[in-house]
């Protein structure tokens, strides 16, 4: 475990050292050890940083997410290639003017390609169906969107929608990190369900259900990639 001290402040948790598989890992829990960091109040830019400073190059974002287009029902796994960014307020960038080395980074491709293509091949060996590519829009949180919301990301091309997408991804291209996403569905964006208002119940037991294949697809990339 590695308490990491950063330009941009306090990570959301110590950085943890590990294996999977042969390959070594380092695994920080975005929203805190115990999960009490809302999405809106991560430090994005300290927790990369501390990444990158403990000898990261490639960062695999976990996204519990909800669907939105057809395909993306609960319980899928998707690797997104876009994402549409609806989050405000956050700290998005490291560039804030204070030195003179503004860059404005590349985002047309947000994920790593190589990286994506490294998880596609993952749920494939490890025998995980998996949608290879989605809009991911990033909403504000820590509120669930309005059904209005939901139609509005709907007509702009969002398949799922999260809260930690971003700025995590603009910033690691900042960062020079390869970035890429593995989502998995939790639940029918707001609504897009039968049963109405969406449910913490329904969240957990379809994130409990994700969680196994999610493993495995760690472990089958950590072989590959
Ligand atoms: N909206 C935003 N973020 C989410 C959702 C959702 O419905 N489900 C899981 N993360």
């Amino acid at each position: 475990m590695q308490l990491v001290t950063t330009p941009f402040g306090e990570t959301s948790a110590s950085v943890l050292r590990g294996t999977l598989g042969a390959r070594e890992i380092l695994f920080l829990p975005r929203h805190g050890s115990d999960h009490r960091v809302p999405p809106h109040r991560i430090n994005y830019r300290a927790n990369l940083w501390a990444l990158r400073a403990c000898g990261a190059e490639r960062v695999l974002g976990l996204a519990a997410v909800g669907g939105i287009t057809a395909r993306f029902e609960p319980e899928v796994l998707a690797v997104p290639d876009q994402i549409i960014d609806y989050t405000y307020g956050r700290a998005h960038t490291l560039y804030e003017g204070d030195s003179g080395d503004l860059e404005h980074v590349d985002l047309t491709a947000p994920y790593c390609e190589r990286l994506r293509r490294a998880l596609i091949s993952a749920c494939a060996s490890s025998g995980q169906a998996v949608v290879d590519e989605g809009v991911y829009g990033a909403t504000q949180g820590p509120r669930l969107e309005t059904a209005a919301e939901i139609l509005r990301l709907e007509r702009d091309g969002c398949d799922m929608v999260g809260m930690t997408g971003m700025p995590e991804a603009a910033l690691a291209r900042e960062l020079g990190l390869r970035y890429a996403s593995l989502a998995f569905v939790v639940n029918w964006a707001a609504g897009k369900g039968e049963g109405g208002a969406i449910t913490m119940r329904e969240i957990e037991e379809n994130l409990d259900r994700c969680v196994e294949r999610v493993l495995a697809v760690l472990m089958a990339v950590a072989e590959l990639a």
